[in-house]
């Protein structure tokens, strides 16, 4: 039943329980315009005692009361009516971290918050408390972005949240506020390695992002590996749209523009093995194997001597998209090591470089070579690969080198739980276990790559 007649919210009763009376008269000012009924305790004790002569459809609590934790209070009031939601005010850090005592037994409000905070976390609980109007706002789909530095000392370009379970994020930064440097090196210290964006407001983060790139390639105040952070950052946000949302001949062009900026950055500056490093360091599974895939093909290729500027171009989008038909693939799938697919899951893994290919061919302006590579990047000089078991004067001299790079990327940056080899090791391994598999100028060209 809703509760949008001004009789109903009367009947409507929220306790706020803080210790703080401007924390009250706060919580007090936000919620006097939606005409409910509201308590006060100053107290664990005071609160209880309201619960069970009231019971408040809804408690407010701050995290620190005189005689006990605020999440005590919500956990027992949860226990003894369940029916009652509840919202836990803090900027404790370690309290929103701690996923343990964040469950599911109430909702997390991290101060400060802007009085639209308040109505998004109330719409959620309680969807039709503010009217229908705003009722769409309760499914909120979010994007993840990887916690980076740079976002420091700026102004947040979207509002930020943490994720504390499949289904409850918690918003930690207003649109618009400074991030400061601290609150980023806090999380970062608890291990969050990720934040999230809405799904509506991704493309204004993308896009500023994308922006970003242009200026920052050309400053000369940042450090080639700061650069080369913030390259891989967007990129890594790219990719995890044309991964997982549809994507169109203008995103094509922003991935064929930002790709190109990043190995620019990224080649001019940095030894292979610090780059690497970072990337194992920003390791987003698929995302990131598919960036380096894209980087060391055309490193590869300039040691061939294919250094062409359309050459380059094709081979660096070709690397971002030579997987992009395991975007249907299920994630538990992905992550588990081929070996112990079934016969059914190894189909549909394997229909990945077909249906990479159809759906390239869908978007205009593509090069056919990028298609090419998407499809006949596990064909192997010897005939055993798929999907057309191709032999080597058959494939595509590209998909060739992203083939090659594909099984050398696995080996040092798994997507699995394996532990990753050194780039040596990884060259060793394909030259002992994958004999006749590849040609053996580019295995030697790549051996030559990760020695000098
Ligand atoms: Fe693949
Ligand atoms: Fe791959």
């Amino acid at each position: 039943m809703g509760l949008t007649t001004e009789m109903s919210k009367r009947l409507f009763k929220v306790l706020i329980v803080d210790p703080d009376k401007n924390g009250i008269d706060f919580l007090n000012t936000q919620l006097v315009r939606l005409q409910l009924t509201i308590l006060f305790a100053g107290s664990g004790s005071e609160a209880k005692k309201l619960i069970v002569l009231q019971r408040p459809e809804l408690i407010i609590s701050e995290t620190y009361l005189s005689d006990c934790y605020g999440m005590e209070l919500l956990c027992w009031a949860e226990e003894n009516y369940p029916q009652t939601k509840a919202i836990l005010v803090t900027s404790d850090v370690d309290i929103i971290t701690n996923k343990k005592i964040s469950g599911d037994a109430y909702e997390i409000l991290v101060k400060p918050f802007p009085i639209a905070e308040l109505d998004r976390v109330l719409i959620k609980i309680f969807p039709t408390l503010l009217g229908t109007a705003e009722q769409k706002e309760s499914q909120q789909c979010f994007m993840e972005i990887s916690f980076e530095e740079f976002l420091s000392g700026t102004k947040a370009l979207t509002s930020l949240y943490l994720k504390l379970s499949f289904r409850k994020y918690v918003k930690i930064i207003n649109k618009g506020e400074l991030v400061e440097r601290d609150l980023i090196e806090k999380y970062k210290r608890k291990g969050i390695k990720s934040i999230y964006v809405e799904s509506e407001e991704y493309d204004s983060y993308l896009e500023l992002g994308l922006k970003a790139s242009e200026v920052i390639k050309n400053r000369t105040d940042l450090s080639a590996e700061q650069k080369t952070k913030f390259f891989i950052h967007v990129s890594d946000i790219f990719q995890e749209k044309l991964y997982q949302r549809s994507f169109d001949e203008n995103d094509f062009s922003q991935a064929q523009t930002l790709v190109l900026n990043t190995l620019e950055v990224a080649i001019k500056n940095k030894s292979i093995f610090d780059l690497l490093e970072m990337m194992k360091s920003n390791n987003n599974g698929l995302y990131t194997h598919c960036l380096a895939v894209s980087i060391y093909s055309v490193l590869l290729a300039r040691r061939l001597d294919w250094s062409t500027d359309r050459t380059t171009a094709i081979l660096a989008m070709g690397g971002l998209l030579h997987d992009i038909g395991q975007r249907n693939i299920p994630e538990e799938l992905r992550k588990r090591h081929h070996s112990t697919y079934s016969e059914n899951e190894l189909k549909i893994w394997e229909n990945h470089t077909i249906s990479g290919a159809e759906l390239l061919t869908r978007i205009e302006n593509i090069p056919k070579e990028v298609f090419q590579i998407a499809m006949q990047h596990h064909e192997y000089a010897d005939g055993s690969g798929f999907p057309f078991g191709l032999t080597s004067v058959h494939i595509f001299p590209l998909a060739k080198i992203v083939g090659l790079i594909d099984c050398f990327a696995y080996h040092v940056l798994p997507m699995d739980n394996k532990p990753p080899l050194t780039p040596l090791e990884a060259v060793n391994q394909i030259k002992n276990n994958r004999k006749g598999k590849f040609d053996p100028k580019m295995v030697e060209e790549l051996e030559r790559l990760i020695i000098c």
